[in-house]
């Protein structure tokens, strides 16, 4: 608004330098493995080239809309899954991972009566940025483990040689992953007739998965009324399939150019890799490779933005990632602490909104709240991811944005990563099952659990769902 009051009119964006699905080589890249044959891995992002896309831009398109609604304060975003997918995963762990996703936006949505956007971190989450390009155990100093799409988890000098095969690999295993989740979500496995399936032994018996039957009993009578009411038809057969999607950070920069394509419908460009990629927090450099390239895709897209990002950085970011300012091209997903975000984000919210952005903003409660316990394990506490959740919804009420999603690292399995929750997990419990290639995850009970407390905090925003 100008000292009158009036609106000013979004200001038009700067011209762009041309952008091709390579353009990034002509800037920094941070987070690239040295590959020890440069020819073997062009010759991998060739064959690559020539394969077939792993999703359709009008799915990205679709999503883009539904990201829309969550800028606009209608809709919920839900991002969750693995720190770092495993080439081993099995087709139960996926499964459950589905599950407990489902799990979640059903008591989201049971409670705040507001649709919730499903995005799973799955089906090519394979690449992990790293602090450091060495870990020295023992004595011994080896390149860090980067990702299955790049080296091996093992302490070995073969395990972690970067190999390009591995990028065929990933994409095999993305197409693999993404063709168990259509068949789950669009063949009945999704159909809110099955709720009660998706609640997992281990998870009933905790006061989360109690709470969770109960109000699967609720939903099964309201099926069954609508059923016996005479709604049939296309209404009843779209409580049997969601709409599910999937992204990943957009790291590995050779893997993300060789699956990008002209779409023959509009002549975009779309990373065809996943519907949705995000830039890390270690890659948001504004000249650099990572923003270079999705700068120039036409999936929705997010960014990573931790306690060091300023109000400058943010917009800057805009209108290099937005420049036409298309709600649901861009997500920013918050990633503070608990005890920084009341004081780092309430500025950025403002900055963002009072130069007419309308963004999704979500909360990544986890990379912000790492810390290491007294026994060497990586965790997290419950206690932290909750409070800094409740932090980002105070922020964005103080500086009246909408709270648009969270950001979540989870598995549907019954780990022992994370300390705390309803069943609770304690310092001593974590060595009993701790199986994360990287961070810490939420486990069943705890994501269950979260999902309840998330529409709690949801219900007493008067923004969404009151
Ligand atoms: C991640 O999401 O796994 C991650 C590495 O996060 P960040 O870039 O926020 O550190
Ligand atoms: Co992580």
């Amino acid at each position: 608004m100008d000292s009158t009051g009036a609106e000013l009119p979004a200001p038009s964006p700067a011209p762009l330098a041309p952008w091709a699905p390579t353009s990034w080589r002509d800037h920094k890249a941070e987070q690239q493995p040295s590959w020890p044959d440069p020819d073997a891995h062009q010759s991998v992002v060739d064959r690559l080239s020539s394969m077939p896309p792993l999703v359709f831009a009008g799915e990205a398109r679709e999503l883009t809309e539904q990201l829309a609604a969550v800028a606009r304060g209608d809709a919920f975003l839900l991002q969750a899954g693995d720190c770092a997918e495993s080439f081993e995963t099995s087709a139960d762990s996926i499964r459950d991972r589905l599950r407990v996703i489902l799990q979640m936006a059903v008591v989201l949505t049971y409670y705040t009566g507001v649709p919730v956007v499903k995005v799973g971190r799955i089906a090519g989450q394979f690449a992990k940025p790293r602090s450091s390009d060495t870990e020295t155990l023992d004595g011994v100093e080896l390149p860090s483990f980067r990702g299955h799409i790049i080296n091996d988890i093992g302490f070995s000098q073969g395990d972690r040689l970067p190999d390009p095969e591995r990028l065929m690999t990933a994409y095999n295993r993305a197409a693999a992953t993404l063709n168990l989740l259509r068949a789950f979500t669009k063949g009945g496995f999704a159909s809110l007739t099955s709720v009660h399936q998706w609640n997992r032994e281990f998870v009933v018996d905790s006061p989360a998965g109690q709470r969770y039957e109960a109000m699967a009993d609720e939903i099964d009578r309201a099926v069954q009324f609508m059923e016996a009411c005479g709604i049939t038809g296309d209404t009843l057969a779209e409580l049997r399939q969601v709409d599910f999607y999937t992204s990943h950070e957009a790291l590995l920069l050779g893997y993300e150019e060789a699956l990008t394509r002209e779409d023959s419908l509009t002549g975009g460009w779309y990373d065809c890799s996943a519907h949705m990629l995000w830039i890390g927090e270690r890659t948001r450099q504004i000249d650099g490779s990572h923003v270079e390239f999705l700068r120039g895709v036409n999936n929705p897209i997010g960014c990573k933005v931790g306690p060091t990002a300023t109000a400058d950085e943010l917009l800057a970011l805009c209108d290099v990632l937005d420049p036409h300012r298309r709600p649901g091209r861009l997500t920013f997903v918050t990633r503070m602490g608990a005890n920084k975000v009341i004081d780092l984000l309430p500025p950025l919210l403002s900055a963002v909104s009072d130069a007419g952005h309308q963004l999704v903003w979500t909360c990544d409660p986890m990379h912000g709240n790492t810390f290491t316990a007294d026994d060497g394990h990586k965790t997290r506490h419950f206690e932290d991811v909750l409070a800094e959740v409740s932090g980002f919804f105070a922020a964005h009420r103080f500086a009246g944005t909408n709270p648009g999603g969270v950001h979540l690292e989870l598995t549907g399995d019954d780990v022992t990563e994370c300390l705390g929750g309803g069943a609770e997990v304690l310092t001593e419990d974590l060595s009993s099952r701790y199986e994360t290639m990287c961070d810490p995850r939420l486990n069943g009970s705890q994501s269950v659990d979260l999902a309840f407390r998330l529409a709690e905090l949801l219900r007493a925003t008067s923004d969404l769902g009151a």
